[in-house]
């Protein structure tokens, strides 16, 4: 393992790749030929080391499993075709009939249907507490409670959870109750949720460690013997959502720059913050960054900077925010996040609309809240494009 991030998402921890090739090969086969019957049982009975089909694994895809394992700290990791394979593959692992978990309420709108909408149909009953409040927490912790959910930065509010307070609390209450964190959006040149005491780290790498809107994957990485399970378990007989060798390419390459992508995005969304909580026609900031945020605090704890994704209310509510993101130039209204690109969008109407409207209100997702996930643009251009939008003097 490389001293410094950059070096570690630079060079393959592995050895040199056949006719030493500088990228990494793409391994595009769905499957692998035996030498022997022999060999394809051993195989098989994991009596030898090798590859089989690429529902069980793949050398390209191997290769991105292990960076990512290298900088979550983790010790392995599976990649998955979505965050949302990776989210359910790690669910289902884990939780079985009769068993009751604990998610925030802030949570994206997918993973939130996921829970509240499928998984009673299999006897598993989800609660959505909010988890910063540490005493709530500990109040709604039972006796079959299997495991604990969320994001921080939470996506769209940005509410911070302190992952380290809530691994303790949960563990004391049971050491066998895991704790699972989606790190999607302060990725873990940000944070490292593991090294928190999280016993599962969660990703849509469809976001920043892509990061150029191309692919769409999922992580899940931690404890050796939990992640065996996911791969053998949640994604081969589960979900069988797999990443195709040509994605773990793009993401390797992608992560490559991770490092200097997010040093841009985090500073770019600290001066976009700052204009925008100081234009008049802004009701509300939601940055990690400002000092006004309720978990900045945590937020300097356990993030080394601040992320790229900020949330604002304007003034006028839905009508207003929707008018707002309908008149931008530059920012390209889009859901997802995380590319060069800037893009916004409105939660309520688009990726929390699988909320209702009184778990909305419930969640701090307001109507009249707009998602900015801060590009690599020069910041004033970005500025400037919300300074036209909002109108007024700003
Ligand atoms: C925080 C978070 N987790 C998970 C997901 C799901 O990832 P994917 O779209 O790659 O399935 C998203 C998607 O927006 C997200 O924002």
């Amino acid at each position: 393992m490389y001293q410094h991030f950059e070096t570690g998402a630079l060079h393959d921890i592995s050895q040199r790749q056949p006719f030493g090739a500088l990228s990494t090969p793409i391994y595009q086969t769905s499957t692998f030929i035996f030498e022997s019957a022999d060999q394809g049982g051993d195989r098989f009975a994991g009596r030898e080391e090798g590859y089989i089909y690429t529902r069980l694994g793949n050398p390209t895809t191997r290769l991105l499993e292990q960076k990512i394992a290298a900088m979550e700290r983790a010790e392995d990791c599976v990649a998955f075709s979505s965050g949302m394979g990776a989210i359910a593959a790690s669910l289902l692992t884990f939780l079985s009939q009769g068993d009751h978990m604990l998610a925030d309420r802030v949570l994206y709108g997918c993973t939130y249907s996921l829970m509240c909408h499928t998984f009673p149909r299999f006897g598993i009953t989800p609660e959505f507490v909010d988890c910063a409040n540490l005493e709530a927490l500990a109040a709604a912790l039972k006796p079959n409670t299997r495991l604990v959910y969320f994001e921080t930065p939470a996506n769209p509010t940005l509410k911070i959870i302190d992952i380290k307070a809530v691994c303790d609390l949960v563990h004391r209450h049971n050491p066998d109750c895991l704790v699972m964190v989606d790190n999607t959006f302060a990725t873990p040149y940000i944070t490292r949720p593991l090294g928190l005491g999280a016993d599962i780290v969660l990703h849509s790498a469809t976001k920043y460690l892509n990061g150029h809107g191309d692919v769409i994957a999922g992580l899940a990485a931690g404890r050796q013997d939990l992640i065996n399970r996911v791969r053998g378990e949640g994604q081969k007989d589960i979900t069988g959502s797999v990443l195709s060798p040509h994605d773990a390419f793009l993401l390797l390459r992608g992560i490559k720059t991770l490092k200097y992508r997010m040093d841009v995005h985090c500073d770019n969304a600290r001066k976009v913050a700052d204009f925008l909580a100081g234009h008049p026609a802004v009701a509300a900031v939601q940055y990690p960054g400002l000092n006004n945020h309720p978990g900045h605090a945590i937020a300097k704890k356990q993030m080394s900077q601040f992320g790229g994704i900020i949330s604002f209310e304007v003034k006028g509510g839905y009508d207003r925010a929707r008018q707002l993101v309908d008149s931008l130039k530059l920012c390209a209204l889009a859901v997802s996040l995380g590319d060069v690109e800037t893009l916004v969008e409105h939660p309520a109407s688009m990726t929390h609309a699988t909320y209702s409207p009184q778990e909305c209100a419930a969640a701090g997702i307001t109507d009249g809240m707009v998602r900015l996930s801060v590009g690599l643009e020069h910041a004033q251009d970005i500025i400037d494009d919300l300074k036209a939008g909002l109108g007024g003097p700003g």
